[in-house]
């Protein structure tokens, strides 16, 4: 079985997670669809399984894949969706205890925060990632008023927490990863980064010094849009712990039907997010130069503002990209409505092109304009992409 240090990412994800290698094993893991498990005499408290709320062998080969491309030294943790995964990080936080989070992240990451704040748990701290010295500035404040520093750190109840994406979702800004995570570190402020945008193929925080990744594993991990699961991975013994304490007493444990078909999906996760990601390149340059489109936000463009900082940190730019229609949201909406190749609908990371027109949703700030259409870019073919596009942005003259 390959290890992720021998091998290059491409290769690991093909060959890692297979069943041992004896005669006649399957080539892939089998499905198993059991709530419980034989208990051996005497207990083995380390090895018995125990009951499927604990463990379930389907969920091993894809959690050994993203906690191997992730460089986690602790084993991965897969969830029944991206937002269990989240809810694993977000509930460890204490009462008194601060979170702090980008003013642009996932609506129901923020709906956590914000309802862990109503409930007088946490203060919420919004942050513009963009502007490097006023994270930081704001982590300090925080580690001060909490009393933190590097030594006295509670990973299993962290009094400040640092909360990132980057990308955002959806405005894509980017933040700087191994400045801001290095200072958290010096601070003992707790940090986990959603790298759902990114996937671990292009960025992995881990090493670049976070202490928590999470996934929405439901986009470019398990690719197909036909399935929900979260993913966490860490090098850190104390959150480990606690985000398996919280699976396992909360529940939010994946099916074993959901986990077989995420590890068959990871298995084509570096060429899908190859092609989609020269898609989006393509795209985010054509749709530059198109009169009917106001702005293009895409960190692999070199205008972007966050080029320069993904460039340093991922090794390519991801398959979302927004663009800004010069419209008002009807027309944003007729545009979308004309679309044949894409389709309207929300979500990322899958083999299919979607759009959406991200206000739709009322939880989404009023900082993100109207008529601000999010693109997630497929592995079609990239000029079949376009040229709807351009179709349905011609319905604008009329
Ligand atoms: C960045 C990000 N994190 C987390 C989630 C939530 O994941 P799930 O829908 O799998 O619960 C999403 C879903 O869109 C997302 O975009």
């Amino acid at each position: 079985m390959s290890n992720s240090e021998n091998v290059t990412p491409e290769t690991y994800v093909v060959s890692a997670g297979r069943p041992a290698p004896e005669h006649d094993a399957p080539v892939n893991p089998p499905i198993v669809l059991s709530s419980t498990f034989r208990g051996s005499v005497p207990v083995d408290p380390v090895n018995d399984k125990v009951y499927a709320r604990f463990n379930n062998p389907t969920w091993e080969g894809f959690e050994e894949i993203v906690a191997g491309l992730e460089g986690a030294s602790e084993p991965g943790l897969s969830f029944a969706s991206g937002m269990a995964a989240i809810a694993s990080v977000l509930d460890l936080v204490p009462v008194g205890s601060t979170i702090l989070m980008p003013k642009h992240a996932y609506m129901a990451s923020v709906t956590i925060a914000e309802d862990l704040r109503r409930r007088g748990i946490a203060e919420l701290v919004r942050l513009d990632i963009e502007d490097t010295d006023s994270v930081i500035e704001a982590m300090r404040a925080a580690a001060t008023d909490a009393g933190m520093s590097a030594e006295n750190v509670d990973y299993s109840a962290p009094k400040v927490l640092l909360w990132l994406e980057s990308p955002t979702n959806p405005m894509l800004e980017v933040a700087d990863l191994p400045t801001v995570l290095a200072e958290a570190r010096k601070l003992g402020v707790v940090s986990a980064v959603d790298n759902t945008f990114a996937s671990p193929l292009l960025q992995q925080p881990l090493k670049l010094g976070a202490d928590v990744v999470v996934h929405s594993a439901t986009k470019y991990l398990a690719g197909h849009s036909d399935v929900l699961l979260g993913v966490t991975a860490t090098s850190n013994r104390a959150l480990y712990e606690a985000m398996l304490h919280h699976r396992t007493t909360n529940g939010a444990i994946p099916g074993p039907f959901e986990s077989w078909l995420a590890l068959r999906g990871v298995r084509t996760l570096s060429l899908r997010v190859e092609k989609a990601c020269e898609n989006a390149r393509f795209l985010a340059e054509k749709f530059q130069q198109h009169p009917a489109i106001r702005e293009v936000r895409y960190p692999g463009l070199a205008t972007d503002p966050g080029h320069e900082r993904a460039a340093a940190q991922m090794s390519d730019f991801g398959s979302v990209l927004c663009v800004v229609l010069d419209a008002d949201v009807e027309q944003t909406e007729r545009v979308i409505d004309q679309l044949q190749v894409w389709t309207p609908a929300t979500s990322l990371g899958g083999v299919e092109s979607l759009v959406e027109r991200r206000r739709r949703h009322g939880k989404e700030p009023a900082s993100i304009p109207p008529s601000l259409v999010r693109l997630s870019v497929g592995i079609e073919s990239a000029d079949d992409l376009y040229e709807d596009f351009v179709r349905a942005l011609a319905g604008l003259d009329k």
